[in-house]
């Protein structure tokens, strides 16, 4: 964080300060007592298991200069109603501090993690850039995120993510974003939206954040993305790996019910595009990245077809950035998945592949894993182990069946038995028997450890295992365990 007084902390927050005005706040702002240091802020905050503020003389104890509590604590402190809306003031202050700050927002339903460590690790390549590790994207992290910047800081990459109407908007006024990418609008959360045009309608808050001299990054091979241009100031940049798209399409018929009058002045779109997409035997894709200046090969190490739209909206942010093609291209290629259990394929000593793709589950996030198995194991066979996808309402039933459905039809004979993981996702397998086809396996067991069991009957050289499921059903641990094993 950018040195700031206790004093000026008060002020920023409309908190009551008792403790030193002149003692300097220098160091990292942590919610975790145990991650204070010397210099630091800790924001004391009420926990699941225990309250942040019985820690205020803890974090104190290791250096921290001063506490931002809700109730007096034994130490200097700014007493403030509301803890994380002091963070989100002070994180506004500090992003309003660096004006020469590169502020880049992406959000969507689905890759927004997978994108912003991309865009994190091309940014580095232009200078110092801070981005929160992990999926830290909500009213808590963002604000801890932007708070880890200072002068030194050249570009900033936020993932920003929405559960209702305003919250984006919310995000993006602590720290105004300068170029956004939008990546797709897709069920997640679908239950507290409504429906896909509330999704979208939160999403583009996004885009109408950016200002004039902005950039807005668009899915042009998704439409309701595509539609998002009508509700921008910024100029717009679309990126597609649709190989039918014309390379620069004028839209002469801008989507309707623009609330900026602004898009007839944007003339044809500039879109960057992925060629003669190829995937190798782990799903890797290689593919031509094309750019109005010129064409660079790409060779992802992340797994998935689904990690290339990911690649572009990260390569098109980077752009705008001042990233040139040729490093954008290199940078893609080098880059590594900085977040866990995102599509990791680990082959076992036994020749079994396992898929961990734990970290989360929404249809379409389903659907682009499920393809990834299809391709690992084509010719040969896959086991698709599918626990609950949460927060869908009461589409939940439909959702899961059209996923069952999906996995028997698109994979065929490569899918060999589908495991749903408890009741919730017990829909999955009528789905998959909807399919008359379709001749593999389908499989109820309550959790995990019952899920390992029966691939344990089942595995055989050769075979491809996919575990994917929401946070909540927490399947991480059934990958690790297939891991370890070849080794028993
Ligand atoms: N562009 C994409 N389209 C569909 N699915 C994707 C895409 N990118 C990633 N995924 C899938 O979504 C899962 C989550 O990816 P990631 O963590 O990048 O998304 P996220 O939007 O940050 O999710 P969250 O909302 O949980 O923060 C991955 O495991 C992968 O299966
Ligand atoms: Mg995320």
């Amino acid at each position: 964080m950018i040195p700031l007084s206790l004093a000026q902390i008060a002020q920023v927050t409309g908190g009551q300060l008792s403790g030193p005005p002149e003692a300097l706040v220098t160091g990292e702002v942590v919610i975790d007592s145990r991650r204070a240091g010397p210099g630091g802020l800790f924001a004391a905050l009420p926990g699941e298991r225990s309250d942040g503020h019985d820690f205020a003389t803890a974090a104190v104890a290791v250096g921290a200069v001063v506490v931002l509590a809700a109730r007096p604590v034994p130490a200097p402190s700014v007493l403030v109603p509301d803890v994380p809306a002091a963070l989100a003031a002070l994180a506004a202050f500090v992003a309003d501090a660096l004006p020469a700050l590169r502020i880049a927002g992406i959000t969507g339903s689905s890759g927004k993690t997978s994108t912003k460590d991309l865009t994190a690790q091309l940014a580095e390549r232009l200078g110092p850039t801070v981005a929160p590790a992990g999926s830290y994207n909500n009213e808590l992290g963002h604000p801890l995120t932007v708070l880890r910047a200072d002068a030194a800081t050249q570009n900033l990459i936020l993932e920003l993510s929405a559960r209702g109407a305003g919250h984006i908007a919310y995000l993006c006024r602590i720290a105004p974003p300068r170029y956004g990418a939008v990546l797709n609008v897709g069920h997640a959360h679908e239950g507290e939206f409504g429906g896909l045009d509330q999704v979208a309608r939160a999403k583009g808050e996004l885009v109408e954040a950016l200002p004039a001299d902005g950039a807005a990054i668009l899915n042009a091979d998704d439409p309701r993305v595509l539609a998002m241009a009508s509700r921008t100031a910024a100029r717009i940049v679309t990126f597609s790996t649709d190989p039918d798209l014309p390379h620069s399409p004028h839209l002469s018929h801008p989507p309707s019910g623009a609330p900026h009058q602004s898009q007839a002045s944007h003339g044809p779109y500039l879109t960057i595009r992925a060629a003669d997409i190829r995937l190798d035997d782990l799903g890797r894709a290689s593919f031509t990245l094309l750019a109005p200046e010129g064409s660079a090969p790409v060779t992802l190490r992340l797994h998935g077809a689904h990690n290339v739209p990911n690649a572009l909206a990260a390569a098109a942010l980077a752009r705008e950035l001042g990233l040139g093609l040729a490093d954008i291209a290199d940078g893609l290629s080098d880059a590594v998945a900085r977040s866990r259990w995102r599509m990791e394929v680990s082959r076992r000593a036994d020749g079994v592949t396992v898929i961990n793709d734990a970290y989360n589950a929404n249809p379409e996030s389903v659907r682009a894993a499920l393809e990834a198995l299809g391709h690992l194991a084509r010719g040969g066979r896959g086991f698709a182990v599918l626990g609950h996808m949460a927060e869908l309402g009461d589409t939940s039933p439909t959702r899961h069946a059209e996923a069952g459905e999906f996995a028997a039809r698109v994979l065929g004979p490569a899918l060999a038995g589908l495991i749903a993981v408890g009741p919730e996702a017990a829909p999955l397998l009528d789905g998959a028997r909807r399919v008359p086809s379709w001749r593999g396996e389908t499989l109820g067991v309550p959790d995990g450890p019952a899920a390992l069991a029966v691939l344990a009957d089942r595995l055989k050289p050769g075979d491809v295992v996919l575990v994917k499921a929401s946070r909540a059903v927490r399947l991480e641990g059934v990958a690790a365990d297939l891991l370890l094993e070849a080794d028993r």
